[in-house]
């Protein structure tokens, strides 16, 4: 809708200035807000106030010349200057009535697929394999898969690409490891904290140790046979532990989904002989460095992206501009995005620079990094068990599903117990995605159990609940919320307009969450969704109303609520319950 009453005001505008009203030159950014005071309209621009200097004129003789061109349109029954120049527009119900019946009636609820259609690669989760995946990697993973589902909703092509970090020095040190202990294979392995922990200790104590480590990484990416085998076996454990997260957590991610550091070794040299090719490498002190113009260190040095050490090591960097290389003309994409810990945002800045002069990505593919913040614990400090040591994934999502079911239970103590389960479930893995996703990715977070499991406010559980009301108004009606309803939508009350008009905007808010990579803008939108349910439930009787025509309406506003609720609720990737 917005976007609909922004075209109405480019065309008076165009309209104004072929006729001479207007200097021709004038371009603006037309914007159109919702308005906060729903007597005065629903939405409402400042096209008049913005361009009133440029035209020479004064806004409200500028607001009026505006609305005298505005095109007759079905959408608006009414438009009003209000206060030094805004112009206020009144949706017209009849039609929002209209448009929400055609939604219903639509497998997609009225979201139209996207034009064009994009290949988007989606870079996300990305752990290290040398280590247990830790909460920094829960929040990639839980961010890209709510903006992948998303994407793939609105009818892009997505490529998930889990970059995972299978190679580099580390691993000399986890081979050499094994090596000495075989027998490690099956019993520290299944603790890769552990493992890790051991294996660092040996190569800290043991000088030979450590010699033979740096030995079996160069043999290693020599290719040696049975280097390769101990570090296959190695990673298709870690795989394994990563891949339990994945289900469990319920994110779209599998096998086919992994192409990690070590995909990208053979095209190495390339990348560096190419970036030689190009007059682009500085040798400084032996490494081989790419200076990017505009990039200063905290000396206001220039920074350097060093993409071959002085050994002949490659770089983490240099593996990133194989990926982009690779993502640019094998996988052909329009857009790549990068879920990442924001504290990489330089490091990404840097790629992508170089990965356009060096012509990795073409201009026209867009590389962006959609970083994200730390993860505290919930006295703010970075999040770590009680010994100090790294929280598991498995145990936190255990904790969450165990307070989730004593919760359900102590509220709802009938259900059989395998209900319960069902339930805990959801609720639990519901809350730790959920508390993750609302809040904008940008900034740091406080991971707070009884915060994320509460029943008040903008929480899974009290999502999850506002849906489950709908669920049993169609219980009681002996009816499905996806099957056809008779009647037509009547928007006859202030609580049906209202819930008509945020219903009419879930198009608007999965195209913005796309754009932006933000999940958090789908969060708040249907907890103000269940909000507005929520009063419009109150005030307005659904089964228990007499008039026919006014049950069949609100009966259908309810499925289309539900409906949206659902669908929002699984592209964020919780899985809804029919009660709880
Ligand atoms: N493995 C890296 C880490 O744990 C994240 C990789 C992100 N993706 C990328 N293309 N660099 O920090």
């Amino acid at each position: 809708m917005k976007d609909h009453i922004r075209h109405l005001i480019q065309t008076a505008l165009n309209t104004l200035s072929t006729e001479d009203q207007l200097p021709a030159e004038l371009n603006a950014n037309v914007q159109v807000e919702n308005a906060r005071d729903k007597t005065h309209g629903d939405f409402a621009s400042n096209i008049a106030l913005m361009l009133a200097k440029p035209a020479g004129m004064k806004p409200r003789d500028l607001a009026e010349k505006i609305m005298a061109a505005l095109p007759q349109d079905a959408q608006i029954s009414k438009v009003e200057i209000a206060g030094p120049g805004f112009l206020n527009f009144y949706q017209n119900h009849a039609a929002l009535a209209q448009r929400l019946d055609a939604a219903l009636n639509d497998d997609r609820l009225g979201v139209p697929v996207a034009e064009p259609s994009q290949r988007i690669v989606v870079d996300l989760s990305s752990p290290n394999l040398a280590k247990e995946m830790h909460v920094g990697h829960l929040r990639s993973t839980i961010i890209g898969d709510a903006v992948a589902r998303t994407l793939e909703f609105l009818g892009h092509d997505v490529i998930r690409q889990n970059h995972v970090g299978d190679w580099g020095t580390q691993f000399g040190m986890l081979l050499a490891y094994l090596q000495e202990n075989p027998e490690a294979q099956q019993t520290e392995l299944a603790d890769l904290e552990n493992f890790y922990r051991a294996a660092k200790q040996r190569f800290d104590e043991s000088p030979e140790f450590a010699t033979h480590a740096r030995e079996l990484v160069v043999k290693l990416q020599a290719g040696d046979a049975e280097c390769l085998r101990l570090w296959q076996s190695f990673n298709t454990v870690s795989l394994s532990h990563c891949q339990e997260v994945y289900d469990r957590l319920g994110v779209k991610l599998g096998m086919d989904d992994i192409r990690g550091e070590s995909a990208y070794n053979n095209d190495l040299p390339e990348i560096i002989q190419a970036l030689q090719q190009q007059d682009l490498l500085t040798l400084d002190q032996g490494a081989q460095c790419v200076f990017v113009d505009g990039f200063k260190n905290s000396e206001d040095q220039p920074l350097p992206l060093i993409v071959q050490k002085a050994d002949g090591g490659y770089l983490y960097a240099t593996t990133d501009l194989a990926a982009v290389r690779y993502r640019q003309q094998q996988l052909n994409a329009d857009r790549v995005l990068y879920f990442v810990d924001q504290r990489q945002a330089l490091h990404f800045q840097m790629v992508f620079t170089v990965a356009q002069q060096a012509g990795f990505a073409s201009k026209d593919m867009q590389l962006e990094h959609m970083g994200f913040g730390t993860m505290n614990g919930p006295d703010g400090r970075p999040f770590k068990t009680r010994d100090g040591g790294t929280v598991k994934l498995i145990d936190l999502l255990n904790e969450a599903e165990q307070r989730a079911y004593n919760l359900v239970k102590e509220k709802n103590p009938e259900l059989d117990e395998s209900d319960l389960k069902q339930i805990a479930q959801a609720v639990g893995i519901g809350a730790v995605k959920y508390a993750d996703l609302s809040k904008h990715r940008a900034s740091d977070y406080s991971f707070n159990f009884e915060q994320m499991l509460s029943f008040e406010g903008n929480t899974a559980p009290y999502l999850l609940y506002a849906y489950t009301r709908v669920a049993s108004v169609f219980r009681r009606a002996e009816q499905s919320m996806d099957a056809p309803i008779e009647g037509v939508i009547e928007l006859a009350s202030e609580p049906e307009q209202t819930l008509a008009a945020s219903l009419a905007r879930f198009t608007e808010v999965l195209n913005n969450l796309s754009d932006k990579g933000t999940p958090h803008i789908l969060c708040t939108y249907l907890y103000e969704l269940a909000g507005l349910f929520s009063s419009f439930y109150e005030q307005c009787p659904i089964l228990s109303v007499e008039d026919k025509a006014t049950r069949a309406s609100r009966l259908r506003l309810a499925a289309l609520t539900g409906r949206t609720l659902r669908t929002g609720l699984n592209l964020l990737g919780l899985q809804t319950l029919e009660r709880m």
